[in-house]
């Protein structure tokens, strides 16, 4: 990676996952209303496009009171600036390819660093390669960052089918970054945010064709991570495909118990 782009990846990289939003107005809350009796620690929400981890994300965010890290967000958030990583990055992701370790590594570093992470943290769609897994197991093992605790890895996992239905059906507010879909989640006002108003689009990886293509990505190259996290054993599955409070109560409470579990680990280590 050149300088300048790293130098881009740091002015640049860590705005757009900050937003704290949901569009379910029955979880809408404010962070300020978040549990804090609960030290989440580093969360790494794992699972195919369209799965729902940047939809659990959000409500998580609230409920813990914890950041949503989504390098997809950060990356698009550099595309939308015209930074020199998004001019990059912008045609990787309209092919439905994986954007460069190296860089993906270093912008959630640097966003790991601010202070908001003290508590715990989620990491949406990081890490998606055995690489970028490795550097965060390293990363976390050196360096000491607030939390000292363990990640634990929570797998969303739902049928080929679905997702494509999903992913071509699913609208963003391009402001808030709640997530909508024709099929499943309409706003009230029809193409319009419901908390403030923009009108909503469509991602343009959200095609059948490149679908198709980050499926294959997937596979290829995100499955062998998910597996990395399974034999690592801080790990649990979730079956994606019910209404998405049942999806939250399971990722609920399969952290509390990996949580419990990686308590004890912790403790036992130190
Ligand atoms: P990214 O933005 O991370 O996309 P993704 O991983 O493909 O995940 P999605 O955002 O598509 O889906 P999601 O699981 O968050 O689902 P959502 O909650 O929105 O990455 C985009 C690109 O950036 C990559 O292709 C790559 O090029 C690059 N990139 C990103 N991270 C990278 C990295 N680490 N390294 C290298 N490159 C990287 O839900 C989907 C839809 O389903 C929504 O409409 C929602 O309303 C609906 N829905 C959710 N839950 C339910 C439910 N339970 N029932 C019915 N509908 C539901």
């Amino acid at each position: 990676m050149t300088a300048s782009l790293l130098r881009a990846v740091e002015s640049a990289g860590a705005e757009v996952g900050r937003h704290d939003t949901l569009n379910s107005e029955s979880a809408y809350q404010t962070t300020a209303l978040a549990d804090t009796s609960f030290l989440p620690g580093p969360v790494l929400l794992l699972g195919a496009p369209g799965v729902g981890k940047g939809t659990q994300a959000q409500f998580l965010v609230n409920k813990y009171g914890i950041p949503q890290i989504s390098t997809g967000d950060l990356l698009r958030g550099n595309i939308a600036s015209g930074s020199q990583l998004g001019i990059q990055a912008q045609e990787i992701m309209s092919t439905g390819r994986l954007v460069d370790d190296n860089l993906v590594n270093q912008m959630v570093l640097n966003r790991l660093h601010e202070k908001d992470t003290r508590r715990g943290y989620i990491l949406d769609g990081y890490p998606r390669t055995l690489e970028q897994a490795h550097f965060l197991d390293s990363t976390l093992a050196r360096l000491s960052l607030a939390p000292n605790l363990p990640v634990v890895a929570i797998s969303i996992v739902v049928a080929y089918d679905q997702l494509l239905k999903r992913i071509t059906g699913r609208r963003v507010c391009p402001i808030c970054k709640s997530i909508y879909n024709v099929h499943s989640n309409l706003p009230t006002t029809a193409g319009r945010c419901d908390h403030d108003g923009t009108h909503l689009l469509q991602r343009p990886d959200d095609t059948e064709d490149v679908f198709i293509e980050r499926m294959k990505t997937f596979n290829d190259q995100t499955a062998p991570v998910v597996a990395h996290y399974r034999n690592l054993g801080r790990f649990e599955e979730v079956d994606g495909d019910q209404p998405v409070e049942a999806v939250l109560a399971d990722i609920e409470s399969a952290l509390l118990s990996l949580r419990n579990n990686s308590s004890l680990v912790s403790a036992t280590s130190n």
